[in-house]
């Protein structure tokens, strides 16, 4: 099954613009409940295909790329259970593929990037992709003496003592292994063991791990490291991150180093010389997924020659030197016997399928997601249908379409409610109003009313990444939603004082206590000096992500200032609107949304009650990086030493900003032979212009 069937079409801005919202916020969930919970709601196949549309709309319209920061981000925050520890080289994530045409792209993407020529040589290393999580080991002269895991990329949680547990872990190595060496690879569970463990935990009443990946996770996130050591847990190593000196010229001599430093490394990995012997090996590893006792999703391909990966470099979140070629997702069919809708915090109303249980890839499957209203409409899926059902790695799949050989008599074409499920209020699809077409997406008009808006909203402003309130989790928020305790953000810093003078306090309940009510109220206390970028992020606006709310808070510096901005922008001041399209990477869509958010009177009123209660803490100051950060840099004429796009990668990935043209705003022309017209206005400007040799030497080399 290919993963291209589902996507839905659309090229028009408009349609990608919306499309690409409710992916991104799609993206951003499902990324929460994987590496933060532990707890996929789909498989990884599901996962794949939805950023693998992202990406595709971002490659068409390269606009839509800053409005999302799940386009960059990797993983989750880190646990608040263990300590962090910041990565010295950021642990990204890899690009993928799904088809034998894409993974042929990727090479010939990395020999144009690097304009070689037909027959250089370019050598590749296919490694199984091990579906476990990924874990850097810091060794220093030989010990290990840290362990984390990946976080969101750039903190990870320490699990120190956890690793030391794990039997395939040196806590020394062997041989002479330079003096600082972060070894990277993945922790995993065989697929017997995490069985065992499973009917272990069944006839113990505990949960089951849904599978071994997830089995994995969980183990090594423990406080107690006695858990940890009582789990059969293994390791390969792939990878490195900082070292005080290169150990090898390639990813094969790494894998070689690692050996012999008695790191395991997986025995299915090869080195090949072209695209054909790249996919013969995939192949051929996918022939013996079965018999593995452990499971894979896939094959990596990594450009061998580390000199090469370093002119590669990095495209947001992944390697432009490497990527991972996934499996097929495997596919059932089962009856469906009921279309329920979720509403989300945004309004959204969200199909999920009921199904007769079924088993797909040994996993029993009763729920499925159903995408939205029109691709329903599109395969005529009905309510009674057997429908085709999807998954890969984790839990809840995703419906293919009906089987039409086997429709049951008196089914009849499914309607979707235009009404909300959970209060009532109208449900809308809203017009855009230049294009005239529908969003994809139908939304409760119920704002505040609405309690599955009011409790979503107030889950996303106390999470981790929001306000952070810890102890004010999911089943709390319902409850005290349930009970007229907290109805909006602001009911949550009155909470103590209210509390307080009850005839039932919360110490009193079950499942609160003296110490868990207190460590709630302490969260509370601590959230009143959340930065100002979360606290704008977890105000919950729309297109406003973790990102954007750092770009407004670095802008304006206070929270009076940007809402004075967006006031003004509401009453029609062209000037304010205009302060908010020229922040950098926000523009009209985003500064549209943010208006439509200060224009609503029920937010104005929450944040007059909202903001006396807090004490935000004002943005730090952007760090001074490279010579170059924050400089707009033109590239004219020829360069001689790297490819356009790899001038541009690397001046990207200094914080220099690469502009086409050459204006008063232009920072650094750098020139090569052949250069024209650019070159004369930069002289013209009196702008620094530098040679690429010059250039080099500014940025290092
Ligand atoms: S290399 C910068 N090699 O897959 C590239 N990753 O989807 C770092 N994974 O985060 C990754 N097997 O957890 C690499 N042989 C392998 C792998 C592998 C499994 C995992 C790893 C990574 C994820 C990306």
């Amino acid at each position: 099954m290919n993963a291209k069937t589902s996507r839905p079409a659309g090229d028009d801005a408009a349609a990608a613009r919306r499309e690409h919202a409710a992916l991104a916020s799609e993206i951003a969930r499902h990324d929460r409940l994987y590496h933060g919970l532990d707890a996929p709601e789909i498989s990884d196949a599901d996962y794949d295909a939805l950023r693998r549309r992202l990406g595709e709309l971002e490659a068409a319209h390269p606009a839509l790329a800053d409005t999302a920061e799940v386009s960059r981000k990797v993983g989750a925050a880190p646990s608040e259970k263990f300590a962090k520890a910041r990565h010295s080289v950021p642990m990204l994530s890899l690009g993928n593929v799904f088809d034998d045409e894409e993974a042929e792209e990727f090479v010939a993407r990395v020999r144009r990037f690097l304009a070689l020529a037909e027959d250089a040589p370019l050598a590749i290393v296919v490694e199984p992709k091990i579906d476990g999580l990924s874990l850097n080991l810091r060794y220093e002269d030989g010990a290990l003496v840290q362990a984390t895991t990946r976080g969101d990329g750039e903190t990870g949680e320490v699990v120190t003592a956890n690793a030391l547990t794990i039997g395939d872990i040196p806590r020394r190595l062997a041989g002479s292994p330079p003096a600082v060496l972060e070894a990277r690879g993945e922790v995993y569970m065989a697929r017997a063991d995490f069985a065992a463990l499973n009917a272990a935990r069944e006839a113990a009443g505990e949960p089951t791990f849904a599978n071994p990946r997830n089995s994995a996770a969980g183990s090594l996130r423990q406080l107690d490291p006695a858990i940890t050591a009582s789990r059969p847990l293994r390791f390969f190593a792939y990878a490195i991150g900082e070292v005080s000196a290169p150990p090898a010229a390639s990813q094969w001599g790494l894998l070689e180093a690692f050996k012999d430093w008695g790191l395991p490394v997986n025995p299915l990995a090869r080195r090949v010389d072209t695209a054909g012997e790249m996919l013969a090996r995939f192949r051929d590893i996918g022939g013996r997924r079965a018999d593995l006792p452990y499971d894979i999703d896939g094959v990596v391909y990594k450009v061998d020659d580390f000199a090469l990966q370093r002119r590669l470099g990095f495209v947001s979140r992944a390697p432009r030197w490497a990527v991972a070629h996934k499996f097929a997702a495997e596919v059932a069919a089962t009856r469906l016997e009921a279309i329920e809708i979720q509403v989300g915090r945004t309004g959204a109303l969200t199909p999920v399928a009921r199904l007769a249980p079924v088993t797909v890839g040994g996993v029993v499957v009763s729920n499925a997601t159903l995408h939205n209203e029109d691709e329903i409409a599109r395969k005529d899926v009905r309510v009674g249908d057997w429908v085709e059902v999807r998954r890969a790695g984790d839990v809840i799949p995703q419906v293919i379409g009906p089987v039409p050989a086997r429709r049951p008599e008196g089914t009849v074409p499914y309607v979707f409610p235009e009404t909300c499920p959970a209060c009532g209020s109208a449900a809308v699809r809203e017009v855009d109003a230049k294009t005239g077409e529908r969003d994809v997406v139908r939304r409760c008009t119920g704002g505040l009313v609405c309690p599955a808006q009011a409790v979503e909203r107030l889950r996303h402003f106390a999470a981790r990444d929001a306000m952070d309130i810890e102890g004010l989790g999911d089943e709390r928020i319902e409850l005290f939603h349930a009970e007229g305790l907290v109805k909006s953000p602001a009911d949550i810093y009155s909470l103590a004082a209210r509390d307080a003078a009850s005839a039932s306090p919360l110490h009193e309940r079950e499942g609160f206590g003296e110490a868990s009510t207190a460590k709630l109220f302490a969260a509370i206390e601590r959230s009143r000096k959340a930065p100002l970028a979360r606290f704008v992020y977890a105000l919950g606006i729309r297109r406003v992500g973790e990102t954007n709310a750092k770009r407004l808070a670095r802008h304006f510096g206070a929270f009076d200032a940007l809402r004075d901005a967006a006031l003004h922008a509401v009453r029609g001041d062209g000037a304010a609107r205009a302060e908010f399209e020229a922040i950098d990477g926000v523009g009209p869509t985003v500064a549209d949304a943010v208006i439509a958010f200060f224009a609503e009177k029920h937010n104005e009123d929450e944040l007059d009650r909202l903001l006396p209660a807090l004490d935000l803490s004002p943005p730090e100051a952007v760090a001074e990086g490279s010579p170059v950060a924050g400089k707009t840099v033109v590239f004219t004429g020829a360069l001689e030493r790297m490819t356009r796009d790899e001038a541009k990668a690397r001046a990207e990935t200094l914080g220099a900003k690469v502009s086409g043209s050459v204006s008063a705003k232009s920072d650094i022309v750098v020139a090569g032979p052949g250069a024209g017209s650019k070159l004369a206005k930069a002289r013209e400007l009196g702008l620094r212009v530098l040679t690429e040799d010059e250039w080099l030497a500014l940025i290092g080399g």
